[in-house]
């Protein structure tokens, strides 16, 4: 079970709600946070199933990818990720760690990649690897929101609480909690990427029809700091001054704009007084390895993952 801790900061005072963490981030040193939810049961499928090999798709510094490439290690399972670009980036962060680990990689442009969900291109990448088992991108699928589930479990042994709060990529984490919450909180998914109800539809097709009806749920789309991936210098320095100020991990792709929505929402009176609002931090901090080699971020105002292994060629060169 991961951790609850209180953040303890002004902005929550003035507001007069109470805020807490679920530190999911500490659920593994590496596969943190939502991956350990989403990978648990898609993994054990795999061996109940007798998988050799288990393919999935990322970008060029896919959490979900990081985190599949060791989980694999660990079940002994071949794998395989098909990463969005060009081949250069396997000397990066996240994939000079996947490789280190044993995951092939197999490069895709934009058009293949495209493909991801479609039945034909799935079934011809089945039939060419046997015994082999497809996670979709972000590892959101049905099995995941099983696994995400376990956090309300978790949760209802950890505390009361009003809001329960996470970022919102491909909106399997959002589905999970929603299926499992079954409407007794208000849950809120803060959208990292500028979206115009596509996500509010992914996370309507994730959920079981018996939770299609629960209405607690929103997607608040107002703290995406400009798109997947984007900030500006103004973001990172509030989140290096939140990371100074509670001494917790967070990242400005999942994790800090979540932090960053948080602390607007309260400023604009979102919640009523007294409210108790807990957010989960879904991890993904390797993600500030690749930010750093490509200078995005300075380093020393996040608290950073190990460096890349030295095993994998040219790792410390920052390639796009
Ligand atoms: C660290 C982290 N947090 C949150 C999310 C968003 O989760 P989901 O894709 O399930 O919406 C992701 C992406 O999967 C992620 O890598």
């Amino acid at each position: 079970m991961s951790p609850l801790q209180p953040i303890l900061i002004d902005e929550f005072k003035r507001a007069g709600i109470d805020v807490m963490i679920k530190r999911d981030d500490l659920l593994h040193p590496i596969i943190s946070g939502n991956k350990w939810r989403k990978l648990k049961y898609n993994l054990h499928e795999a061996k109940n199933q007798g998988i050799k090999k288990v393919i999935s798709f990322g970008g060029a510094y896919s959490n979900h990818i990081h985190a599949l490439a060791y989980a694999c290690k660990l079940q002994q399972l071949d794998c395989l990720g098909i990463i969005r670009g060009e081949p250069e980036y396997q000397n990066n962060f996240t994939l000079s760690w996947a490789r280190h680990w044993g995951m092939n990689l197999q490069f895709v442009d934009r058009q293949t990649y495209r493909l991801r969900h479609q039945q034909a291109f799935l079934q011809q990448l089945a039939s060419q690897h046997e015994r082999s088992m497809i996670i979709p991108e972000g590892g959101s699928n049905h099995l995941a929101l099983a696994g995400v589930a376990e956090i309300i479990d978790e949760l209802e042994l950890q505390t009361k609480y009003d809001y329960l709060v996470t970022p919102v990529g491909s909106g399997g984490t959002l589905a999970g909690l929603i299926q499992a919450d079954k409407s007794r909180h208000q849950l809120l998914g803060i959208s990292v990427l500028k979206q115009d109800g596509y996500l509010e539809q992914e996370v309507a097709n994730l959920l079981p029809q018996s939770a299609q009806a629960y209405p607690n749920w929103r997607i608040i789309n107002d703290h995406h700091c400009g798109g997947y991936g984007k900030f500006k210098a103004e973001h990172v320095a509030q989140i290096a001054d939140l990371i100074q100020r509670t001494n917790i991990p967070f990242e400005p792709v999942y994790s800090g704009k979540m932090m960053l929505a948080l602390m607007a929402m309260a400023k604009s009176g979102y919640f009523a007084p007294g409210s108790r609002v807990v957010l989960l931090h879904t991890g993904g901090l390797q993600g500030l390895g690749g930010l750093a080699q490509r200078q995005r971020i300075n380093p020393s105002d996040f608290i950073m993952p190990i460096s890349a292994p030295d095993s994998a060629p040219d790792s410390a060169q920052s390639t796009k």
